[in-house]
């Protein structure tokens, strides 16, 4: 039988959230959804969210919560939802918490897991430091953990471009690690009272954290749609 997975990677800024989401979607076709690159896709686009978000990412805080959740809101029901998703970088506070639950209420879904990739603060700067993008396929690379096979080229594409976020510098981490603490941070709880959290070790390197979310998607996958 299909596997339904609906679920959240929790973590601050650089725990590998965005590695282990497009791990999952690749290996079990659940869509991820990332508030981040959707952000940054209207900052490119030009738009009236985008030119209110780009000030406000390149400080390190988070966006307004009732922006965040009507922008959500519409892409969880698209047809790539249909075997489930992967929630990257949202919810980021209770109220966006509290706002998911009444919206997969009202779609008749449940979370499968709430899986935080538990992380010390002190890797995190270097490990956004040096991130790198391809600027065609998007593939995503590190400067010691993850390099390309060739300098300067892509390996999924060939590419010789690539890009940083405006946001991964030193002094902008320091303030999104503060909002993840204050802010994100209460989210914990708040599963864990639902009893959905479970909890990984992201120091591991990045095959054996892909291997401990496995085990933990054996343990609670829901049967899919009709
Ligand atoms: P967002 O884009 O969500 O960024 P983030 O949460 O800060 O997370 P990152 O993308 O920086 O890190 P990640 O955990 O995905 O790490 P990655 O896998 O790339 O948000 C950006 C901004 O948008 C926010 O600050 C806010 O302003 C706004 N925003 C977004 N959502 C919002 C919301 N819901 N509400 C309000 N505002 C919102 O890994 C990092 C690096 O480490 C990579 O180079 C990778 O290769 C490497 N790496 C990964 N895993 C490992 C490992 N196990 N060992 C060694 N290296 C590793």
């Amino acid at each position: 039988m299909s596997k339904r997975l609906n679920l959240i990677l929790l973590g601050p800024p650089g725990a590998g959230k965005g590695t282990q989401a497009k791990r999952l979607q690749d290996k079990h076709g659940i869509a991820q959804i990332s508030t981040g690159d959707m952000l940054r896709a209207e900052v490119a686009a030009g738009s009236e969210i985008g030119q209110r978000a780009k000030a406000i990412m390149e400080s390190g805080a988070l966006m307004p919560d009732d922006v965040i959740i009507d922008m959500l809101a519409g892409r969880i029901g698209q047809p790539d939802c249909a075997n489930g998703f992967i929630l990257d970088g949202f919810p980021r506070t209770v109220p966006q918490a509290e706002a998911l639950d009444e919206m997969l209420t009202r779609k008749a879904l449940e979370l499968s897991a709430v899986i935080e990739l538990a992380v010390d603060d002190a890797a995190l700067v270097d490990r956004i430091a040096g991130r790198f993008t391809c600027s065609k396929c998007g593939t995503g690379y590190h400067d010691t953990f993850k390099p390309t096979a060739e300098a300067g080229v892509c390996d999924q594409c060939g590419s010789t471009e690539f890009v940083r976020r405006a946001d991964d510098n030193r002094e902008t981490v320091v303030a999104r690690l503060e909002a993840y603490h204050r802010q994100t941070a209460p989210i914990l709880p708040y599963y864990k009272a639902q009893g959905r959290l479970r909890s990984v070790d992201g120091m591991a390197d990045m095959d054996t954290v892909t291997k401990d979310i496995e085990s933990i998607l054996d343990d609670v996958a829901q049967p899919a749609r009709a």
